[in-house]
């Protein structure tokens, strides 16, 4: 069973990558000449995942495939599988993969337009997508049958029709750790979620969140079926299009008042809840130096950002930079919000695949982000943290009031950065 890296020339020779080429001691390469690909293109073009095929081969070991300078267009000796590669954090996991010269598996579902994107992350040829259905061992095992690393991102904020919590969080997690060991895969990076927990305290919802519930579950059945794994736990992450800023810089966590006034419910109006985000970018370099190095197997790390905040300094914080006015902002308590509870109902009643938020979402806001002690973080890992002041101008400045207008220097006042909380 063979794959041709396509594009992937090193001097006068390509390199042909083996099923094994990803077994522990054991890389198996063919190297043949651009005359015998530029023959056999039709047959050896690319990775043949569907219908492997046999080329003219030597064997050799994995490391002797590893070339250049460690860049797009060298071959860094990885092949990943990214699981959860169409979600928001996948992009910054196959950027640097692609960018360090990985060849990436991109295991998709639905449309595949929807992650054509990905495929420039990498040099020609070293980002391939797979169709892949959770509950169906055999395309999973297909996913991973040539990588010697995983790293599995999926998880879902809010049930669908098809897939609950438990399925996704806990059972698709066990089953890709059994699979990724059975394949014979090296290392596995599993994401799971800071603050889960077996009985996660409840605050809107009385019986506490079903995400973190599963989460645990997840994280937990990942280490007894591969206990090596590496196991991130982050807090909410922030970049572009995340699901933590712009929750709150769309218009369907806010409830528009009279008189410009805009009213945000809060659990105890925010004043018990603490908050300590990420950068996503600098989780993205957490997954490469985790994945680089030998000593962090087996390890679980809490993903942190630099600064914790409390969440109604935190909020009022984006709203001013969102160019609401301090005195137009409300922040009122959540359990006496019944327009936003009934806007909420409506909203998951129309849109039930993918709201842009869910109640286990919301009462996700409101618990404290807290580190298990003796859990390593980011810092670590040696990643330099970068705090949310210094990005959230750029991250939601689509969301800003007033847009297109031309401001002149001063028009609006630069906000203050949030008090820091312990
Ligand atoms: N973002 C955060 O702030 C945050 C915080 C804590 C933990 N996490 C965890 O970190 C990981 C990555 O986060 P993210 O923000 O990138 O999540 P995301 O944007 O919601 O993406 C989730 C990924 O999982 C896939 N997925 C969900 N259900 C699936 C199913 N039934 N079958 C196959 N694929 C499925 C999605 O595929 P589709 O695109 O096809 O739906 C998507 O690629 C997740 O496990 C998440 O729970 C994230």
């Amino acid at each position: 069973m063979w794959k041709v890296q396509s594009g992937c020339n090193f001097g006068l020779k390509t390199f042909v990558l083996s099923r094994n080429a990803i077994g522990v001691g054991h890389a198996r390469v063919a190297v043949i000449d651009n005359s015998y690909v530029t023959g056999k293109q039709q047959q050896c073009q690319a990775v043949q995942l569907h219908q492997p095929h046999r080329c003219n081969s030597s064997a050799s070991r994995l490391t002797d495939c590893k070339r250049g300078k460690g860049g797009r267009s060298s071959f860094s000796g990885m092949v990943a599988t990214v699981f959860g590669c169409s979600g928001f954090f996948g992009k910054y996991v196959v950027n640097r993969l692609g960018k360090m010269g990985c060849q990436v598996i991109c295991p998709y579902r639905g449309d595949p337009y929807d992650v054509k994107e990905l495929k420039l992350m990498g040099d020609l040829g070293q980002i391939l997508f797979l169709p892949i259905h959770l509950e169906d061992e055999a395309s999973l095992r297909k996913a991973m049958q040539y990588s010697n690393v995983v790293v599995n991102l999926i998880g879902k904020n809010n049930e669908t029709r098809n897939f609950s919590f438990e399925d996704v969080n806990y059972l698709g997690a066990q089953r890709i750790a059994r699979l990724a060991k059975e394949s014979g895969v090296e290392k596995l990076l599993h994401f799971s979620s800071l603050n889960a927990c077996p009985n996660p305290a409840g605050h809107v919802l009385p019986e506490g969140s079903e995400f973190l519930r599963t989460k645990f579950k997840g994280e937990m059945a990942v280490r007894e079926e591969f206990p090596e794994a590496i196991v991130f736990r982050p807090a909410d992450m922030f970049g572009q299009l995340d699901h933590f800023l712009t929750l709150y810089a769309r218009p369907y966590r806010r409830v528009a008042g009279l008189g410009g006034v805009t009213y945000i419910p809060l659990y105890k109006k925010g004043r018990t809840t603490v908050k300590q985000p990420v950068f996503a970018s600098d989780v993205g370099d957490g997954v490469v130096k985790a994945l680089l190095d030998p000593g962090c197997m087996g390890k679980t790390f809490d993903i942190v950002g630099p600064h914790r905040y409390r969440l109604d300094h935190l909020i009022t914080y984006i709203y001013q930079v969102l160019r609401y006015s301090p005195s137009n902002i409300r922040l009122t308590e959540f359990n006496r919000t019944l327009p936003f509870k009934l806007q909420m109902r409506l909203i998951n009643f129309v849109r039930p695949v993918s709201p842009p938020y869910s109640l286990d979402r919301i009462e996700r806001e409101f618990v404290t982000d807290t580190l298990t002690p003796g859990n390593p973080t980011l810092a670590d890992l040696g990643v330099q943290l970068t705090p949310l002041e210094h990005r959230i101008h750029w991250e939601i400045k689509p969301y800003r009031l007033y847009n297109y207008y031309w401001a002149s220097i001063g028009e609006f006042p630069e906000p203050d950065p949030p008090p820091l909380a312990h």
